[in-house]
């Protein structure tokens, strides 16, 4: 087991990737603390888990507010008096598909809230644990679109930052034993695609990205889930600063 007795946080597990690798996590021994703004989402992801034989915890928070940030963090350290790993997996698009002429204030800051102010501010919580622990993983989401996406505009600058702010934290966090990495994966296939889309037209995008991906097809969920795996366990000790492109090829 890779990660045993490992605390491990892990945001946005209620959707598609979160719970991936919130699954994956407890598969290897961490005790899993699930947190979502979706409460009932968060109990069937601790659910899944207790069910796979892991063990977890679930604590709903909004990561768009600062307060409810500091409060989870309150809340696993009363709990477990240290916390080794954090993946911040909570984002998504909320100005999908914009011209730049119709990018969309109170859409942009959305975005900028929701993937990018988040992130820091989680990471803020984690580095004020993690520093006197003098250990510690962080693993980040950003996504492929950090290298730049037409009519993805604050959406993509947010992954952008996410990166330039991984690499500037594991500059800063390194001499505590504390690694700092970022995930970037091309199109991953959750539920939330189908939801949002409708079968059909999820299942022509799907196909239309599978087309022009080398390996020819779109990610898992599970494909992600084992690069966070990789990224918050020993195997990956010496690795920091790094972004992790889970993309099949996509966009060499
Ligand atoms: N699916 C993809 O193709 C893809 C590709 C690259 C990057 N990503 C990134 O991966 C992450 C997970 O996305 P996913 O594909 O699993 O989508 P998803 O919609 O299934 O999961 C996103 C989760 O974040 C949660 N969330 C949203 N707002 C929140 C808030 N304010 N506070 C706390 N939680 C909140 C949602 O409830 C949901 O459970 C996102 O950061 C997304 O940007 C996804």
């Amino acid at each position: 087991m890779r990660l045993s007795c490992r605390i491990a946080l892990i945001t946005g597990a209620a959707g598609g990737i979160g719970r991936a690798v919130a699954l994956c996590f407890a598969s290897e021994g961490a005790h899993v603390i699930v947190s979502d703004i979706n409460a009932s989402g968060c109990a069937e992801t601790l659910q899944f888990l207790q069910e796979a034989g892991g063990s977890g915890f679930s604590i709903q928070a909004d990561v768009m507010h600062e307060d409810e940030i500091q409060s989870l963090y309150r809340q696993i350290i009363d709990r477990f008096a240290k916390l080794d790993i954090v993946v911040n997996i909570a984002g998504g698009d909320c100005e999908p598909a914009a011209d730049v002429e119709d990018i969309d204030y109170v859409k942009m800051s959305a975005n900028l809230d929701l993937n990018l102010k988040s992130c820091i501010l989680s990471c803020r919580e984690a580095a004020r644990v993690m520093k006197p622990q003098g250990f510690g993983k962080i693993v980040n989401m950003s996504s492929l679109v950090y290298r730049g996406s037409p009519n993805q505009f604050s959406y993509s600058a947010a992954k952008g930052g996410i990166y330039a702010f991984t690499r500037s934290l594991a500059l800063s966090l390194g001499r505590y034993g504390i690694t700092v990495n970022a995930l970037a994966p091309a199109l991953v296939a959750v539920p939330a695609f189908v939801t949002a889309l409708g079968a059909e037209r999820w299942e022509m995008l799907q196909k239309d990205c599978a087309s022009r991906y080398p390996l020819g097809r779109v990610a898992t969920p599970d494909d992600v889930a084992r690069c966070a795996l990789f990224l918050a366990s020993d195997d990956a000790a010496f690795i920091t600063g790094q972004i992790l492109e889970i993309s099949g090829g996509a966009r060499l």
